[in-house]
């Protein structure tokens, strides 16, 4: 799909959020034209599924792409498990088929989750590393940091019934980033006590530090596991062997703070209305 397209379908998606929000309640041919562009939204509407909003994406800034394409699933009104054309508000005609990829008169969740993550890039989102929400990170830094931003919500977690949702979430953020790291472990350099260790064997080091991460992801699987089988226990088990992993990566492949290149300083933003 050309970039051009993408960003269109982006912006329309974008502008479909509301709708998204507000599950539709009229037949669709009674929605007029432009529905869901700039409503009010119905904030806080129970809607379908309304409570398995993977628990934090309301209201709290932009939605990531996989609350995104739940969000859009809600127009499923027959519960099939797809979105038809009738399910939809106007303005997705034009781009229904660009988002059908499989061309089989149906947006599936899968199709819609990689326009969304194309519209972290639209916005210029995984700029600098950093994964926008949803969208792929674009260096390994980022890929870590989309790994930790997953991380950071499973620390605590009570793995209840109560955070399943919002658990699975993260799980998803924690290998989503592990997988990307491990395609673009190549890209990092040497840290000096891996350069101490494996010296000039650069395969060596590629493969230990590649296998440390699968190592993590699997057990990010293990982790997604308990949680599916509500065993809290194990659950916890597997943080704890996931932190050990980032502990024992880090030790041996993370470069100091200090070894990086100084980050570039960033300007302070003038005040509204200042030359
Ligand atoms: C739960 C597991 C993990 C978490 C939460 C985590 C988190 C992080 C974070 C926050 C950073 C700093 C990113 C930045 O520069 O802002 C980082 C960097 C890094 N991590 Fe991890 N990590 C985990 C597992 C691992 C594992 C298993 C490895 C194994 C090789 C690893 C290797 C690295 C390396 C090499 C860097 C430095 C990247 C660079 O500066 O270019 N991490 N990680």
């Amino acid at each position: 799909m050309k970039m051009t397209t993408l960003i269109a379908c982006s912006s329309i998606l974008l502008s479909s959020i509301a709708f998204a929000q507000s599950p539709p309640t009229d037949p669709p041919q009674g929605r007029p034209a432009g529905a869901g562009q700039g409503g009010p939204g119905r904030q806080g509407g129970p809607g379908a599924g309304g409570q398995g909003q993977g628990g934090g994406g309301q209201g709290q800034g932009a939605p990531s792409g996989a609350q995104l394409a739940q969000r859009l699933m809600q127009a499923d009104a027959n519960g099939d498990g797809k979105l038809s054309i009738e399910e939809l508000p106007p303005q997705f005609a034009e781009i229904f088929p660009t988002i059908d990829t499989n061309k089989d008169g149906f947006l599936e969740e899968s199709e819609i989750l990689v326009l969304a993550s194309s519209q972290g890039e639209a916005r210029g989102g995984p700029r600098g590393g950093r994964g926008g929400a949803g969208g792929a990170p674009q260096n390994f830094e980022g890929a870590m940091k989309q790994v930790n931003r997953g991380f950071k919500g499973l620390k605590d977690s009570a793995f209840d019934a109560t955070t399943k949702t919002k658990d699975l979430e993260q799980i998803q953020n924690v290998q989503a980033g592990l997988v990307a790291a491990k395609g673009m472990s190549s890209s990092v350099r040497m840290a000096p006590q891996a350069k101490a260790k494996y010296g000039d064997d650069n395969a060596k080091y590629l493969m230990d530090m590649r296998m440390q991460l699968l190592a993590a992801l699997t057990t990010s699987l293990e982790l997604e596991s308990a949680v599916l089988a509500g065993n809290s226990a194990a659950a916890k088990a597997a943080v704890a062997k996931l932190d050990a992993s980032e502990d024992k990566g880090h030790t041996e492949f993370q470069p100091d703070e200090d070894e990086k290149p100084a980050a570039p300083v960033a300007k302070p933003a003038a005040p509204a209305g200042a030359k």
